[in-house]
């Protein structure tokens, strides 16, 4: 492809795609002349008591959605491809990994980092798109990016929503019904919280109130909610909204373990 001058896009994903997977891909495809998309669940992002031979895989299915939105060509590496038994190799990004979902799931920004440099090694693309969906890992991998000089822009891939508001996430296909019903109170308590924030409302008691508002819909618990600054995840100085800053909140429903964010502001 790039004899023949074309320019290189990449999705890195773990499978499982979505509309907010393809939609990655066509932002791809309108900022390069080729896009390639990995399909790899990277164990090294989950922690022992987490959800990997659980995790949705459906490589054929996946394919076929990425051959529909206009990819040309798949990466689907097998693990011991990308880890050979004697890997020893491991990628940390400090400063904005170590809050907020760096937290609750220590091992899982040097776990994507580490893969993600990896493929971008592998596959040498011009530009790669990652979802706002994960707002924190889109900082994670900028951050990346700019401390080893990948020659690589990222660009942010807006969050794709269900009718009801509730970001596209393979992990949604966890939920129950009843729990599928439940979840849609995330993005309707951070649309709330925005709008009172964005009228001077005092910070902490508006995300004290999005708190309650899940525990109340029927969240088994509320990892975080938080207001930070947009570019570095800082937290946000003062008692009321003075610039433009992101919401992002983690909870479980049951035992699976929603997040999303929102621009404020
Ligand atoms: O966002 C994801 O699906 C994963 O974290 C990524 C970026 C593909 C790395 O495994």
């Amino acid at each position: 492809m790039r004899a023949a001058g074309d320019t290189l896009g990449f999705v890195a994903t773990m499978g499982a795609l979505h509309e907010g997977h393809v939609s990655l891909v066509r932002l791809a495809k309108q900022n390069t002349t080729r896009c390639i998309a990995s399909l790899f669940v990277n164990p090294k992002q989950f922690a022992a008591h987490e959800d990997l031979s659980a995790y949705p895989r459906d490589e054929a299915g996946d394919v076929a959605k990425l051959e529909a939105a206009g990819c040309d060509l798949v990466f689907a590496p097998k693990p011991n491809e990308m880890y050979a038994d004697d890997f020893a190799t491991a990628i940390s990004v400090g400063g904005v990994s170590n809050d907020l979902e760096g937290l609750s799931r220590p091992h899982f920004f040097g776990g994507v980092a580490t893969v993600v440099a990896k493929l971008f090694l592998q596959v040498q693309p011009d530009m790669a798109v990652f979802g706002e969906k994960d707002y924190q890992q889109l900082l994670v991998i900028r951050k990346l990016v700019r401390d080893m000089a990948f020659p690589i822009t990222i660009i942010p891939g807006p969050t794709i929503r269900e009718m009801d508001g509730l970001a596209m996430s393979s992990r949604n296909a966890y939920l129950s019904a009843p729990e599928r019903a439940t979840a849609s109170a995330m993005p309707r308590a951070l649309r709330t919280a925005i709008s009172a924030l964005e009228h001077r409302a005092p910070i902490k008691a508006t995300l004290a109130r999005v708190e309650a508002d899940l525990t109340q819909a029927g969240f088994a618990r509320v990892d975080y909610v938080a207001l930070r600054e947009a570019e570095t995840l800082a937290p946000v100085a003062g008692d009321t909204l003075t610039g433009a800053a992101r919401i992002l909140a983690a909870a479980l429903i049951g035992r699976t373990r929603l997040i999303d964010n929102m621009a404020v502001g």
